[in-house]
């Protein structure tokens, strides 16, 4: 226990001294989406948004959140998501609020608007790249000057993976043992691979029941299987860590995929069960695995959702969009990104 709640701990101690009020009258920023590598997947406090364990994840270049904030006088926050306003009902509108609540005064409301340049039908975690871009934004309206390590802590407040959508290319979240969690924040991990790619391939676009907040708690107290998980994630963790040092494509990929069905299995032992997955995923995942047979190179995974997003190389593009011509292609180090 902190004895602290993460309001008084975000304004006593992350911006201590700084303003807690809009210094301008509007503001802007982007953050890119990520997918984690070695997942996230277990809270040890969840009001601070804690991890059991550390994570890696590669961010999606230009798919992402772009956020952009103005100080309105009105009763209360006004949030547009694409463009739609949301109902002041929506579970995402709520969450929105408490953690603007974190530090903004009850008087002062803001207009936010919010686009994902990813497509919204494949689930994304767009929470991630939503809450980065939000931190950023109330960074500037602000004026706060805080470095991206602060902004991943208050991202993280929001939703666990938006502390590592600050950076784009490799980024490392680790776990952090305080327990404020002022040390659990990401940072980027110094390497670069231009020739990896990550396909989203987007098989169902159902609305997924159960949050990745409410599967993991569910999973966590209800699992048998969830009891080993936090061993391998940090063994996965640091086998990716290497893999990614080393441009060691079969080690990243072999060991992202079982990262991920392992997550996805630990699920399944929960009770109630809770399956991700559509037919059309497992159709997809049969594909992706017959491909590999054949001699190329790819690896899946898959996060709380039922789409898959494949892990390959540049030199297998052009065969992967022949078996799955719907594949969202993303390069990740794209060559004006340093
Ligand atoms: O950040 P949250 O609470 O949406 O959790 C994300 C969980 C996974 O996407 C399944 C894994 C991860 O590390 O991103």
């Amino acid at each position: 226990m902190t004895g602290i709640t993460p309001a008084q701990w975000v304004q006593k101690e992350l911006l201590a001294g700084r303003c807690l009020q809009p210094v301008r009258e509007q503001a802007k920023a982007y953050a890119p989406a990520n997918i984690a590598l070695s997942k996230y997947w277990g809270k040890r406090e969840p009001d601070f948004n804690l991890p059991l364990t550390g994570s890696i994840s590669i961010s999606l270049a230009d798919h992402g959140t772009h956020t952009q904030l103005q100080v309105i006088d009105k009763p209360e926050h006004e949030v547009y998501l694409n463009g739609a306003r949301q109902g002041a009902d929506t579970g995402f509108v709520r969450q929105v609020k408490a953690w603007l609540a974190l530090f903004l005064p009850a008087s002062i409301s803001l207009r936010i608007d919010t686009r994902n340049t990813i497509p919204t039908a494949a689930g994304l975690a767009s929470s991630a790249s939503g809450y980065a871009a939000l931190a950023l934004a109330c960074n500037d309206l602000c004026d706060w000057h805080l470095d991206y390590t602060s902004l991943s802590a208050l991202a993280r407040l929001g939703s666990g993976s938006a502390s590592r959508s600050l950076w784009h290319g490799f980024v490392k979240w680790q776990a952090g043992e305080a327990d404020n969690g002022h040390d659990s924040v990401a940072y980027a991990l110094p390497a670069r691979w231009p020739q990896l790619r990550v396909g989203i391939l987007t098989v169902s676009s159902a609305v997924k029941a159960v949050s990745s907040r409410e599967g993991m708690g569910r999973t966590v107290q209800t699992s048998g299987l969830f009891k080993q998980w936090p061993a391998q994630a940090k063994g996965d963790m640091a086998i990716i860590e290497q893999a990614i040092m080393d441009h060691d494509f079969t080690g990243l990929g072999q060991t992202a995929e079982q990262n991920a069905m392992s997550m996805h299995a630990t699920m399944q032992a929960a009770w109630p069960p809770l399956v991700y997955w559509q037919p059309e995923s497992v159709a997809a995942m049969h594909q992706v695995w017959g491909l590999r047979q054949q001699g190329v190179e790819v690896y899946l995974t898959m996060d709380a959702g039922p789409n898959l997003k494949l892990l390959f190389q540049a030199a297998n593009t052009a065969t992967l969009l022949q078996h799955f011509p719907t594949l969202e292609v993303i390069q990740p180090f794209p060559a004006n990104h340093s």
